[in-house]
């Protein structure tokens, strides 16, 4: 098993309780969940139920999906899936993937490869969004491999015969809880991946997110919104972010 930086679990789990719930709470009513009734809802599974995975997966409770959030110690979920109702629950990591129809992944960079290892045939073919972000400091050397190859194509390489997105990477995940669905213009969310379908579910969780999706291009494209590039850490709309990356309006 690869070493993660896991330090005092219980005790994360107790402090990251409030902040999700807060999350939760701080979700505004809703216009997408009336915009999005009637069209059909994917369960999706959640792997890392932390900050991003937490808020992240929390946007789409609200718009009407049901969403298993997973853990390494799903009972300490419990009180956070209680707060966001029945669409929500809790369970393990191998739970989610036989939840989701589509997957959320965000576990600290470090944590793919073990991820791909442990769970790699029951992820075989199922539409991945993944807002991993490496960060030398947490991650180690993998952070360097992202910098060599870019971030999609390693990300496919540690999931592999997943059909993988780049998907929700580039903004705060308080960002994402606090500015989901503001009125017009709505805020960007770039996104890139391989398998056309995966985009276009990819594009409609971005909208039922509560945020405009902007295809950047391909897996080998996701580098071009990796930490330290271009389209990294912009708050922006569609239009001004497909100018900075000279995208087609
Ligand atoms: N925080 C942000 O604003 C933000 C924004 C965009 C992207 N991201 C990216 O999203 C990822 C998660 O960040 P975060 O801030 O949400 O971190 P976090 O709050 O620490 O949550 C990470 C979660 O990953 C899970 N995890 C760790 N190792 C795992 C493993 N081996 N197998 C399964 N699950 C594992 C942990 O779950 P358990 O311990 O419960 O199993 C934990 O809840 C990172 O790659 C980060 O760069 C973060």
């Amino acid at each position: 098993m690869a070493q993660i930086p896991t330090t005092n679990v219980t005790r994360r789990h107790l402090l990251l309780a409030p902040i999700l719930t807060g999350v939760a709470m701080a979700l505004k009513p809703w216009p997408a969940f009336a915009q999005s009734a009637g069209k059909s809802k994917l369960p999706i599974g959640i792997i890392g139920s932390g900050r991003e995975g937490g808020a992240i997966g929390s946007l789409w409770v609200k718009a009407g999906h049901p969403v298993l959030f997973s853990s390494r110690h799903p009972e300490e979920l419990k009180d956070f899936v209680a707060g966001l109702g029945p669409l929500a629950r809790a369970g393990s990591v191998a739970d989610a993937i036989r939840f989701g129809e589509v997957m959320f992944i965000a576990v600290p960079y470090a944590a793919l490869p073990e991820i791909g290892r442990d769970f790699g045939a029951a992820l075989n073919g199922k539409i991945m969004l993944d807002a991993c972000n490496a960060v030398a400091s947490r991650d180690g050397d993998i952070a360097q491999e992202i910098e060599r190859n870019g971030i999609g194509v390693t990300s496919q390489k540690y999931l592999p015969g997943t059909r993988l997105v780049r998907a929700f990477n580039t903004m705060s995940y308080m960002i994402f809880a606090r500015e989901a669905n503001r009125p017009e213009p709505r805020l960007a969310v770039p996104i890139a991946g391989d398998d056309p379908e995966a985009v276009r579910v990819a594009q409609t969780l971005v909208q039922d997110a509560g945020f405009d999706p902007v295809v950047v291009g391909k897996l080998v494209d996701a580098a071009r919104f990796q930490r330290g590039a271009p389209g990294y850490g912009q708050s922006v709309t569609a239009a001004e972010l497909r100018k900075t990356l000279s995208l087609a309006p």
